[in-house]
């Protein structure tokens, strides 16, 4: 009750400065320090971003086959990826119903059953309990009075969408087609592409000394462009960007895409019978609250923000490829030269998000002013921060039905 109490003090001291961030753009502040730098601030996003409505929590590629498994922790909570014998990926709390054991301590693969390591009680691969070996005394494997059918492992709501796991652990946000319908009706010409992950050479981890909301903002925007990437500026300038503005999505648009390999790197394959745009087109994404999305005509990645604390963030970033044939020896260094482009311009972007981390402990900032030109994809993420913050999205998603 302390804490709680504690939180809705916070909240009301925030108030006006998270109010004021949903003003016109040109009047508005952004969000205050403590957003940044507070640990009930941070308290509160868990419980009002992160446990309400869609998040995206892993990749589906981490369960490639029947029986993966996959333990993970989201919200500081431990979680379990599993893709069952249907193919379906499902997500339960990564717990023992028995006793409380972590049930799965790393990633593998099963046949069939999760067993848990303490006393061998096991799951079926969509959370059934099926053994509990000894319940009734040596021997007896099962006990009068124990029913193991209410004594399933807990299941997570979860949906699966481009390759990305999202969930939902309040259990009472709206349809997940509802949620991802805005930017999966913008992407339709890709709905049915392979996505094609070949290992370490489409995967990018690294860790900023920033909060998580400085990683999604500084993707939001191009504005940084000639400064902080001089040389993705020379063949994908600013001028040739827009702004994506939208209700659960901001970012940029550019038009004027040319995969930039080395010489001798073969193209890779595009995406079949897609619109003109994408022959030059991209779009860069931010997908409220946190992943970052990036698409071209032949490849896809997502960039996963996984908040560590206030003022740290775990940053995971997949590619992912539209064809199998990239998967083969002849795509090998044009593979590596595409994770080491990417990987650059990411690496470009660390001093500015911590830049501003350490400028959140300024009382000389007050959350800033926008460019009412080139920040509204900024500002839009901020209003959508905000408005989680003061009414939850669950409850802004009533009030606005
Ligand atoms: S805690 Fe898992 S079987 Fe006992
Ligand atoms: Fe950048």
């Amino acid at each position: 009750m302390q804490r709680v109490s504690n939180l809705k003090d916070e909240l009301e001291f925030n108030k006006a400065a998270l109010t004021n961030v949903a003003a016109a753009i040109e009047h508005a502040h952004g969000l205050p320090n403590e957003c940044y730098v507070g640990q009930s601030a941070f308290a509160h996003e868990r419980e009002r971003i992160f446990t309400q409505g869609w998040v995206c929590a892993g990749f589906a590629k981490d369960v490639p086959e029947p029986g993966g498994l996959f333990p993970f922790e989201f919200a500081g909570m431990p979680l379990l990826m599993v893709r069952g014998g249907d193919s379906i990926v499902r997500v339960f709390h990564n717990v023992c119903r028995h006793r409380g054991r972590i049930l799965v301590d790393a990633p593998g693969t099963v046949k069939k059953a999760i067993a848990c390591p303490y006393h061998r009680w096991t799951y079926s691969l969509d959370g059934d309990l099926t053994g509990t070996p000894h319940i009734g005394g040596p021997g007896a494997h099962s006990c009068p009075g124990f029913d193991k059918e209410n004594v399933r492992l807990r299941e997570v709501r979860s949906a699966e969408w481009f390759g990305l796991v999202f969930v939902d652990l309040s259990e009472a946000a709206e349809d997940f087609e509802a949620y991802i319908s805005p930017i999966a009706d913008r992407w339709r010409p890709f709905n049915d592409v392979p996505l094609v992950h070949t290992g370490a050479d489409c995967t990018i981890e690294f860790a900023l000394d920033c909060n998580w909301k400085l990683a999604v903002e500084n993707y939001c925007e191009a504005y940084h462009l000639p400064w902080v990437h001089p040389g993705l500026n020379r063949y994908s300038p600013l001028e040739q960007h827009r702004n994506i503005v939208s209700a659960r999505y901001s970012g940029q648009q550019s038009t004027c895409y040319a995969p930039n390999l080395s010489e001798t790197s073969p193209g890779f394959p595009n995406a079949p019978d897609l619109p003109s745009f994408w022959e030059t087109g991209a779009e860069y994404i931010s997908l409220f609250p946190n992943v970052l999305l990036g698409l071209h005509r032949d490849h896809f990645y997502a960039a996963l923000i996984q908040p560590d604390g206030p003022s740290r963030t775990v940053e995971r970033f997949e590619i992912f490829y539209f064809d199998e044939a990239v998967r083969t020896e002849q795509f090998a260094a044009a593979r590596a030269d595409n994770r080491a482009l990417w990987k650059s311009v990411f690496a470009e972007d660390r001093d500015a998000v911590e830049g501003m981390q350490r400028g959140r402990h300024s009382p000389g900032f007050d959350g800033g002013v926008f460019s009412p030109a080139m920040d509204p994809p900024t500002h839009a993420f901020h209003v959508w921060v905000a408005n989680a913050m003061l009414g939850g999205r669950n409850e802004n998603r009533a009030a606005a039905e």
